[in-house]
C-alpha cells in the first residue's frame, strides 16, 4: 500500500497549517476558554491549551473541509473530548452534532456552554465507545485522538461504529503507526499508546462497504519548526507518528 502523499499536497498541508497559524487566537475564545478552565480544573495548563490550539483541525480542514462546508449535516463525535471540534466548527450552526464521551466531567461543561447560546446545534451524552447504542446514522463520524487509547481497542469497535455511517457518508480518524514506533520510543515518548498496522487497518475497512479516499501524515500541532521538521521526516525517510484515514460508505 502506498502511503505516500504528493508534493502538491504536501504544499497545500503546509499552505493551510500556516495561514491557520495566523487565526489560531480566534479559537481561544474567552468565554470557552473560561468554561474549560472552570470543568478542567484538574488538567494542566498545556492540556488545556492543547484543545484550543485550532492547529488540531488543520489537516481535517484539508482533508474534509469541502465537505464540511457543502454536504455534510450531521456528524457523530465519539470520544468528544471537550467540545474542541464542536468549538472550532461552531461558524457551521446549520450542522447538528451528537457527541459523546466516557469523562462525566464533560456533562457539567457541556450544560454550561448549551447556556452561551454558542453551541445550539450540539448534544451530548456520556458514554463509553463500547457501550454506544444508537440507531441513528450521519453524514460524518469522527474519531479525533481516540485510537491511540490502550484500553480502546480499534478492531473490536470499527464495526458497530461503521454502522452508525449514512451511505455516502465519511469515516474520519486518527491513527498511531507502529512503523515509527522506534522514533517515538527513542524520544522516551511512546510507552502509553497503542500503535497500529496501517495497511491492516485499511483492509479492516475494506471489509465494511467502505471506500477509502485518503491516508495522509499529520504532521504535529506545535508550531512551524515543528511541522518542517516531521514534514522533512516524512519527505526523507517516510516516517509519521500518526496517519489520519478518510473513508465513505458505499450507497450500496
Ligand atoms: C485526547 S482526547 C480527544 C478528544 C476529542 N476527540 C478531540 O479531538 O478534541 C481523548 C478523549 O477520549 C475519551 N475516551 C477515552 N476512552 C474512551 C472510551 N472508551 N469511550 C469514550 N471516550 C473515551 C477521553 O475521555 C477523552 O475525552
Amino acid at each position: 500500500m502506498d502511503l505516500s502523499i504528493k508534493n502538491k499536497r504536501l504544499r497545500k498541508l503546509l499552505w493551510q497549517y500556516s495561514s491557520d497559524d495566523r487565526s489560531f487566537q480566534k479559537l481561544a475564545d474567552d468565554q470557552y476558554l473560561e468554561l474549560l478552565n472552570k470543568h478542567l480544573s484538574d488538567l494542566p495548563d498545556r492540556e488545556i491549551s492543547f484543545f484550543v490550539n485550532r492547529k488540531r483541525f488543520s489537516l481535517l480542514r484539508t482533508l474534509i473541509g469541502d465537505a464540511l462546508e457543502r454536504d455534510i449535516g450531521s456528524i457523530l463525535d465519539a470520544a468528544s473530548g471537550p467540545f474542541a471540534f464542536e468549538n472550532y466548527v461552531r461558524c457551521h450552526p446549520e450542522v447538528v452534532i451528537d457527541s459523546f464521551d466516557l469523562n462525566p466531567k464533560l456533562s457539567g461543561l457541556f450544560k454550561d456552554l448549551e447556556k452561551t447560546g454558542k453551541f445550539n446545534n450540539l448534544s451530548f451524552r456520556c458514554a463509553g465507545v463500547e457501550d454506544f447504542s444508537e440507531a441513528k446514522t450521519y453524514d460524518l463520524v469522527l474519531f479525533n485522538d481516540l485510537f491511540y487509547h490502550k484500553a480502546v481497542d480499534f478492531y473490536g469497535l470499527i464495526s458497530q461504529l461503521i454502522e452508525r455511517v449514512k451511505p455516502g457518508g465519511l469515516v474520519y480518524f486518527d491513527i498511531l503507526d507502529e512503523r515509527s514506533k522506534w522514533l517515538w520510543s527513542s524520544l522516551g515518548k511512546d510507552d502509553r499508546f497503542v500503535r497500529y498496522n496501517l495497511p491492516n487497518i485499511a483492509l479492516e475497512l475494506s471489509k465494511y462497504n467502505l471506500e477509502l479516499l485518503s491516508i495522509t501524515p499529520s504532521l504535529g500541532i506545535s508550531g512551524m519548526v515543528d511541522f518542517t521538521a516531521r514534514a522533512v521526516l516524512y519527505r526523507t525517510l517516510r516516517v509519521a507518528n500518526n496517519y489520519v484515514f478518510v473513508a465513505r460508505k458505499k450507497q450500496n
